[in-house]
């Protein structure tokens, strides 16, 4: 059985990354956040898997392009942020941070990707019609979901697929035999 799961958070600046992790731990909206935090773990018996869980961060503004690529390799899932009201932060979703990954990644590890749209409490129109075709597209995207770290909405739910697309891939990778 697998030791531990690595997540890493992705996406555009300011799309809700930190705030994200953070309204995971504290159970409530920070109204000021770091550009980063630091990696987080969180112990076995407190994750719905019951395997300990570390999150990582990505802010831009305080990284390196090397670290990212590092972080990148290192991550045994990654969920890519955007912001359901933000349609470039969309865009890059395609445009950017999927060939980005598949660079920095080994072309025989599947690593599965969650596309994960934040601020939904700014929106009442969901955006899974601009996303489905970018589902269907590729088959390292393991599943998508809305949510809101103001409302607390999904939030648990994100961190758990991230957990469950690690845990039991649903992929090409997927292997019967080792079914437990
Ligand atoms: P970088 O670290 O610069 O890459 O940004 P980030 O992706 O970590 O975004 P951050 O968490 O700093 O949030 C950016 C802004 O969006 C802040 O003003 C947050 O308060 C706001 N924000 C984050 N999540 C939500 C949300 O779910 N709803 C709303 N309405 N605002 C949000
Ligand atoms: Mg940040």
């Amino acid at each position: 059985m697998r030791k531990d799961v690595r997540i890493l958070l992705v996406g555009e600046p300011k799309v809700g990354k930190t705030s994200l992790i953070m309204s995971l731990v504290s159970e409530e909206f920070p109204e000021v956040v770091p550009y980063r935090v630091e990696e987080i773990t969180i112990p076995a018996d407190v994750t719905p898997e019951r395997v300990p869980t570390h999150i990582v961060d990505y802010s831009e503004a305080e990284q390196t392009d090397e670290q990212l690529f590092q972080e990148i390799s290192k991550a045994n899932v990654i969920c890519i942020v955007y912001a359901v009201n933000n349609k470039t932060s969309i865009e890059k979703v395609t445009d950017h941070w999927i060939p980005l990954i598949t660079e920095n990644t080994d072309k025989d590890s599947r690593v599965p990707l969650i596309l994960v749209g934040n601020k939904s409490d700014l929106v009442e129109h969901s955006s899974m019609e601009t996303i489905l075709p970018i589902m269907n597209q590729y088959s390292e995207i393991e599943t998508c979901v809305e949510c809101s770290a103001k409302n607390l909405k999904n939030i648990s739910e994100l961190f758990y697929y991230a957990q469950k697309a690690v845990l039991h891939p649903t992929g090409p990778l997927y292997c019967p035999e080792k079914k437990d």
